[in-house]
C-alpha cells in the first residue's frame, strides 16, 4: 500500500509498504478521503516536532471503509462505510471526572500516533462511528471539523433567533456559522481576507471586514444596539480578542474555538460591565460526532461548498506548498487511493 510520512523540515514522502494486519481491537480502514486541517499545516511548519514522532503518517480528518478486524471486534461488517474520532482516552484517570475528550493524558490520533493520509489505516475500534451505505464519503471527510462546530454551538447553548458574531471566516469558523444558523440564529461573520469574505457571502451570511468597517457598530446596527448574544473566537489573532469583549452585548457568551499557544491579554473590566462569560471548547465528544453526523447525511447545507481542493494522496507535498502559498482555499482532501 501506499503511505505518506511527514519527515519534518517542511518534507513528506510517499512509500511503499506492508499492508498491516489489524491487532485484537483494531479495525483496518481503507481510506477514502483525508482533509489537511489547519494542525497538520502547523506539523508540516515544525511547530509540533515534538510531538510528532517523525517520521510519522499525519491526518485525522477522514472517511473510510472497513476492510478487515482483529480479534475481539464486533458490529462491524466489511466495507461498512466508517469515520475515526480521533481521540485515544485509554489513559482517562477518576480525576478527569469522565470527560473524556480532555482528560489529561488523551492522546489524538494523527499526531501523537499514526494519521490517515494513507491508503488503509488501522485503529482502535471503538474511535469508530459507523455511516449509513448511502453517505457520500467527501462530505463525510469533512465530520470531524463539523464535529468541532457542533460541540461548540451545543457549549454556547445558543437558541434560536439569537445573533451570533464568528470571528474568522475559515473552515472552521464557516461550520460553526453554518451549524448556528441551522439552529435559527441571526449569523454576522467578521473576515478579512477578501476571498473568504466573497465566499461567506456565496454561502449566505451576512459577512463584514473588520479592516473596511466598524465591526462593534455594524452589529449594533443590526441588533437594535443588543449587540451579539454569542461571539466564536475562531481567527486566533490578537485584533479578534479585542473586539470579542466589544462586540458581546449584556450577559453575551463568548465561546474560545481558537487555540492561542501563548497568553494575550484580554479586556476583563468588559467581563464585569455587562457580566459577559467566557467558555472554553475543545474538540467534540461522542454526541457531537452522531450530531455531525447526521448534517453530513441529511446534506442538507452547503458543506460541499467548503470542499475547495480534491487531490491524489501522491501530491501531497505540493499540496501543502500551495496551502502555504495561498490561504484562500478552505477544506482540501487527499484522494487516499489515488
Ligand atoms: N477548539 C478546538 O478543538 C479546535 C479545533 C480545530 C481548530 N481549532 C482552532 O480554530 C481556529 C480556526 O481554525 P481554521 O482551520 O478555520 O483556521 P484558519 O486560519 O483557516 O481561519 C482563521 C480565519 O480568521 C481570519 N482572520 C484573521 N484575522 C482576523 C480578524 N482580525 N478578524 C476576523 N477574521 C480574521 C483569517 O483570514 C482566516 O480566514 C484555529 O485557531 C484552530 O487552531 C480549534
Ligand atoms: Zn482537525
Amino acid at each position: 500500500m501506499r503511505a505518506t510520512i511527514y519527515e519534518g523540515n517542511k518534507t513528506f514522502s510517499v512509500v511503499n509498504k506492508e499492508i498491516a494486519i489489524p491487532k485484537e481491537g483494531e479495525v483496518r480502514i481503507k481510506v477514502a478521503y483525508s482533509g489537511v486541517c489547519g494542525t497538520d499545516v502547523h506539523i508540516y511548519h515544525g511547530m509540533m516536532d515534538k510531538r510528532v514522532n517523525i517520521p510519522e503518517t499525519i491526518g485525522h480528518e477522514m472517511s473510510g471503509e472497513v476492510d478487515a478486524f482483529g480479534e475481539g471486534v464486533t458490529g462491524y461488517e466489511i466495507g461498512d462505510k466508517v469515520v475515526v474520532r480521533p481521540l485515544d482516552d485509554r489513559g482517562i484517570k477518576p480525576s478527569d471526572k469522565e470527560f473524556n475528550h480532555i482528560c489529561e493524558n488523551l492522546k489524538f490520533i494523527g499526531i501523537d500516533s499514526p494519521g490517515s493520509m494513507q491508503q488503509y489505516w488501522n485503529v482502535p475500534s471503538f474511535t469508530l462511528h459507523k455511516l449509513k451505505a448511502e453517505t457520500d464519503l467527501k462530505l463525510a471527510a469533512l465530520i470531524e471539523p463539523l464535529s468541532v462546530a457542533v460541540h461548540d454551538v451545543r457549549l454556547s447553548e445558543l437558541k434560536p433567533g439569537e445573533t451570533v458574531v464568528v470571528l474568522g471566516g475559515g473552515p472552521i469558523g464557516l461550520l460553526v456559522a453554518i451549524v448556528a444558523k441551522d439552529i435559527g440564529a441571526n449569523v454576522i461573520i467578521s473576515e478579512v481576507n477578501p476571498v473568504r469574505i466573497n465566499k461567506a457571502k456565496e454561502l449566505g451570511f451576512d459577512t463584514v471586514s473588520p479592516l473596511d468597517s466598524d465591526l462593534v457598530q455594524y452589529v449594533k446596527n443590526k441588533t437594535e444596539e443588543r449587540l451579539a448574544d454569542v461571539v466564536f473566537e475562531v481567527a486566533g489573532v490578537q485584533p479578534a480578542l479585542d473586539i470579542m469583549t466589544e462586540v458581546a452585548g449584556i450577559r453575551g457568551r463568548i465561546v474560545m474555538v481558537a487555540i492561542h499557544g501563548e497568553p494575550k491579554p484580554v479586556n476583563l473590566f468588559k467581563f464585569f460591565w455587562k457580566e459577559l462569560k467566557l467558555i472554553g471548547a475543545r474538540v467534540y465528544e461522542k454526541e457531537d460526532y452522531e450530531k455531525s453526523i447526521q448534517l453530513i447525511t441529511n446534506n442538507q447545507l452547503p458543506f460541499e461548498d467548503l470542499i475547495t481542493d480534491v487531490q491524489p494522496l501522491t501530491n501531497i507535498q505540493q499540496v501543502f506548498e500551495n496551502i502555504d502559498k495561498n490561504p484562500d482555499g478552505l477544506k482540501v482532501l487527499m484522494d487516499c487511493q489515488q
